[in-house]
């Protein structure tokens, strides 16, 4: 399974920015925004909580974390993208009617250095991002530098599903999806297809997560073990 997974070019995130929800909704029918509820539930934050989203996008987590979470919390989306923290930003203004005692902030900035002290969030989010970072293991030093003692991390990412049969159903229908999506010029699409298909294994990514300082504390499988949901602690003493 090993390959080494293509670039994300930003002009990708940039181009896409405007359609990046609707087309998740559209190929996950409503899917992806049911999974990110179900794993963002399994932070079992406390009243207070004080959330960092990692290359979070649109915000979509932000999203999740108020249809889940009745209580006070504070919510930050650190992004490198300027057209994706834009369109976070007109959702925000709906996320403050619904949760209006949340604080909720965008900040512009790499993952890869954290413009935040050390030990400043209980937790934090990184949603199908790890792989499109250029440094994977300096942003996961980073957020374990930003998480709190006993800080959890939720990492949300796409996987190959174990059994082999279903593997090689899906790469059939992820090829199919690639044509279709190169006629119909979705390049977004046809990356994504690509980044499945290139998946390391969870082995893999687990083992990134354990260098980088973080014990896993469970994982949780969705749309069909397409996606995986780890949930990790910060390793004692660091
Ligand atoms: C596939 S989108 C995922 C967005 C969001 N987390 C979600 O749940 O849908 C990947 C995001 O990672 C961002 N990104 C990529 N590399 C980054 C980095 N080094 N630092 C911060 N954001 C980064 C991109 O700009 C893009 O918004």
């Amino acid at each position: 399974m090993a390959g080494t997974r293509p670039a994300t070019p930003q002009a990708m995130f940039t181009r896409i920015a405007p359609r990046y929800d609707a087309v998740n909704s559209l190929l996950t029918l409503g899917g992806d925004k049911r999974l990110r509820r179900r794993a963002v539930r399994a932070l079992d934050l406390r009243p207070g909580a004080e959330v960092l989203d990692i290359a979070a996008g649109t915000a979509e987590i932000g999203a999740a974390l108020a249809a889940v979470y009745p209580l006070r919390l504070s919510y930050v989306a650190v992004d490198l993208n300027e057209q994706m923290l834009a369109v976070a930003a007109r959702k925000f203004a709906r996320l403050r009617r619904k949760r209006p005692s949340n604080d909720w902030q965008l900040a512009l900035g790499s993952a890869e250095s954290l413009d935040f002290p050390s030990s400043s969030f209980d937790a934090a989010v990184m949603c199908f991002a790890l792989d499109d970072m250029d440094d994977p293991a300096a942003a996961l030093a980073e957020t374990v530098r930003v998480l709190r003692a006993d800080g959890r991390f939720l990492l949300i990412e796409l996987a190959m599903p174990d059994s082999p049969l279903l593997r090689n159903l899906l790469k059939l229908r992820l090829r199919l999806i690639r044509g279709v999506a190169a006629i119909a010029g979705m390049d977004s699409v046809a990356h994504m297809t690509r980044e499945v298909e290139l998946d390391r294994g969870v082995e893999h990514t687990l083992a990134r997560c354990e260098n980088a300082g973080l014990e896993l504390e469970s994982t949780a499988r969705h749309l069909g073990g397409l996606v995986r949901a780890h949930v990790f602690r910060k390793r004692k003493g660091l």
